[in-house]
């Protein structure tokens, strides 16, 4: 069934992928936890699904991700470090990102067995309501976030954030085939994996925001394999069409792919660049350096 109230509660971060394009860095560093700056990928995701109203986290990990969970736990000793010397304001900045008790569960993907498989898992965290998932290496700048300019305009049904890629690069994302489009809000006839440019129903690239409909959850528990032999969340949505209603959000803002060294290397430009502390020396040694 469609949800229409507009609350959205909990939010779905599927942090299991091995991040292969990152090692030998992931061997031992969850890619989620790379630093754009001074702050983890997956810290920024958190900041957005906060200031979209979400109250619920549910990290979908992996082997190796146990750092993660320590992440968003208490470090006494450095704590007490921090007091015993006075740092009050930083002390206060990593306990303020500690999330409550009882608002972040974990559960264990055992095999990054694809997107679909890692939100699948979180199935009986979700139990039965309307839900966001945000993947942590797609850094998208906003104002307001991402998440929140979807979430207010969302009237139930299922919606993606979207955004226009080159014909060429169709085949890195899911693309669209777009219906009726109502201001930034886009009707979806058609979702596809992966596509070749010659076969791309259009250039609307899906990025990762998503709001999933419980249904999509009956469709992801069947396990069908897809694109790359991997269970696709692109093809649970597709078989939603027709049932549910489905839009793109073509989101104002600007997005880094943080899963590829040159979006994270750009990320981490425009961060530097905009630092109050290192941003002019840094503009200064980027001109000189070019
Ligand atoms: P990616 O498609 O970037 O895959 O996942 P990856 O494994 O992390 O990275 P590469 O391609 O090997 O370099 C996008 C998001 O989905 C999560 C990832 O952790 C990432 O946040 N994911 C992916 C899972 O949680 N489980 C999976 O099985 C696959």
């Amino acid at each position: 069934m469609v949800q229409t109230n507009k609350k959205i509660r909990k939010a779905i971060l599927p942090v299991g992928g091995l991040g292969t394009r990152f090692l030998p860095a992931t061997k031992v560093i969850p890619k989620e936890l790379l630093p754009v700056l001074d702050k983890p990928l997956v810290q920024y995701a958190i900041d957005e699904a906060i200031e979209a109203g979400i109250e619920e986290f549910i990290f979908v990990t992996g082997r190796g991700k146990s750092a993660i969970e320590d992440y968003f736990d208490h470090s006494i000793e450095l704590e007490k470090n921090l007091m015993d010397q006075n740092k009050d304001d930083i002390l206060k900045y990593i306990q303020d990102m500690i999330l409550k008790p009882g608002s972040v569960s974990f559960v264990r993907q055992q095999v990054p067995a694809g997107l679909g498989h890692a939100v699948w898992c979180a199935k009986n965290f979700v139990s039965n309501e309307t839900v966001a998932v945000l993947l942590a290496d797609d850094l998208i700048v906003a104002r307001p976030s991402c998440m929140k300019q979807m979430i207010e305009n969302w009237d139930g049904g299922n919606m993606v954030a979207t955004m226009d890629v080159p014909y060429q690069d169709t085949s890195s994302y899911g693309v669209i085939k777009p219906g009726k489009t109502n201001g930034k809000k886009i009707e979806v006839k058609h979702i596809i994996e992966k596509p070749n440019p010659e076969n791309a129903p259009s250039n609307i690239a899906v990025v990762g925001r998503y709001i999933l409909e419980p249904s999509v959850f009956d469709d992801l528990s069947l396990q069908k394999k897809g694109t790359n032999g991997e269970i696709q969340l692109t093809d649970s949505l597709s078989s939603q069409i027709g049932k549910v209603p489905f839009f793109g959000y073509n989101f104002d803002g600007k997005r880094y792919d943080c899963g590829n060294k040159l979006g994270f290397i750009k990320a981490n430009s425009f961060f530097a660049l905009n630092d109050p502390l290192i941003g002019k020396e840094y503009k200064k040694w980027l001109k000189e350096n070019i």
